[in-house]
């Protein structure tokens, strides 16, 4: 709290020696104005032109002081804002922290860090961290509320109708699952979705299923899995129009196009829950909700028993995707591989350089009968 006061107060500190230079230099320039016309009055008092001019020149400071004030005012308002704004998050973020909080201590046996559970990234933004569960590396949540703190924030959420709500990213263990990729998303994202996430783009295909509501569209790699993995119950709140999943990804692969060969693929369930309000009501089913994605991890574990063909038919998709990184891979072993021999040559030849010419004689009939032999490996090889 004081380092946001800390900011509130120097951003304050600083509109306010904005307006204080701008209102300076506003008055010099009137002064300025000011002096010739009046000694024209002086010279000339029978021209009542003079009188007019100064009297539009402090009507025209006037009305720039006006909006000296106002952008003074407009910076009050707005750290009156930051804090209210914080303020209210602040009492949000409090009422969620115990229903996610007891979520988490009933599937992992590590939540926060011990001493809190949420773990304040900005005023809309809290964090949690929990591990220790069968299935699981670890669990991420990531709390985002409304930016109440930030009147343009506020005005874009309201304008793009965005939800607050409840990230929740587990990353699995590496032998759960066989590794597919599904995810269901808002009709209005399926587009986006299906163009910029890479696992998705690159093993997925949208599908349709009677029983899930319009709301969503589904994007399925394999049939065998989805259905699978619809018949956890998955299909039925899906099918919930009401229902607060708002969006679930299952999948192996990286959501953006690694870079280099050396990435992670880590299988990972990452479920968003919409939040309603923080009453008695939505504070259950957010509950329910949580509860509902940690049977999920459970489920995918333990529940689904793919065919081997499907399993097959996976291994290939990932085997012919990954193609280029294999190469890239085996490249660079073979130029490391290369490297060593030379640093051994190197360092060979550097030890013959200190060698007595007795020593050296012996070496290089050593390394004459060695070539000898590569030679003629070579050659039988050749034959075969
Ligand atoms: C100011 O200008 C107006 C015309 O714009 C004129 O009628 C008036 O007499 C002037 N006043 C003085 C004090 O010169
Ligand atoms: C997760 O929590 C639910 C209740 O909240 C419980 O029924 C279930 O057994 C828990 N799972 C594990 C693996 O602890
Ligand atoms: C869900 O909403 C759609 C329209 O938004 C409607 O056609 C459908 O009947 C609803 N389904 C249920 C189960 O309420």
């Amino acid at each position: 709290m004081q380092h946001v006061t800390r900011i509130a107060l120097s951003t304050l500190a600083c509109l306010v020696r904005l307006a204080a230079t701008a209102a300076a230099e506003e008055l010099e320039n009137v002064v300025g104005e000011e002096l010739p016309s009046g000694a024209r009055v002086a010279a000339d008092s029978g021209n009542p032109a003079a009188g007019n001019a100064s009297a539009a020149a402090s009507e025209l400071s006037l009305s720039n002081y006006k909006m000296e004030l106002l952008l003074v005012a407009l910076a009050a308002g707005m750290v009156v804002n930051y804090f209210r704004g914080s303020r209210q998050n602040a009492d949000i973020a409090r009422a969620w922290e115990a229903p996610i909080s007891q979520a988490l201590h009933a599937n992992f046996s590590l939540v926060g860090d011990g001493s809190q559970v949420l773990e304040r990234d900005s005023p809309a933004d809290m964090l949690v961290y929990a591990s220790g569960r069968r299935h699981c590396k670890f669990a991420q949540g990531h709390l985002m509320l409304r930016a109440r703190q930030d009147p343009i924030a506020s005005l874009n959420d309201l304008i793009a109708k965005t939800h607050e709500k409840l990230e929740i990213e587990v990353t699995m263990d590496d032998e759960a699952f066989s590794g597919f990729v599904f995810a269901a998303v808002p009709h209005r994202r399926a587009k986006a979705v299906g163009r910029d996430r890479y696992d998705v783009s690159t093993f997925a295909k949208l599908t349709s299923n009677g029983k899930i509501s319009s709301r969503f569209a589904i994007f399925s790699e394999s049939a065998d899995a989805t259905a699978q993995l619809l018949g956890s119950g998955l299909e039925q709140l899906l099918g919930d129009n009401d229902s607060l999943l708002e969006e679930i990804y299952i999948t192996d692969c990286p959501s953006e196009k690694p870079e280099t060969h050396e990435f992670k693929r880590d299988k990972k369930l990452l479920a968003t829950i919409r939040l309603p309000a923080p009453a008695d009501d939505g504070i259950k089913r957010v509950r329910e909700t949580m509860d509902f994605v940690f049977y999920l991890v459970d489920y995918i574990a333990e529940g689904i028993a793919m065919r081997p063909e499907s399993v097959r038919k996976l291994a290939k998709a990932r085997e012919e995707a990954f193609k280029e990184y294999a190469r890239q891979a085996e490249q660079e072993k073979q130029e490391a591989l290369a490297k060593i021999v030379a640093d051994r040559r190197r360092a060979e030849l550097e030890e013959v350089d200190k060698m007595s010419p007795d020593q050296r004689r012996k070496w290089e009939e050593k390394e004459r009968k060695r070539k000898l032999k590569k030679e003629q490996s070579k050659r039988t090889r050749r034959v075969k």
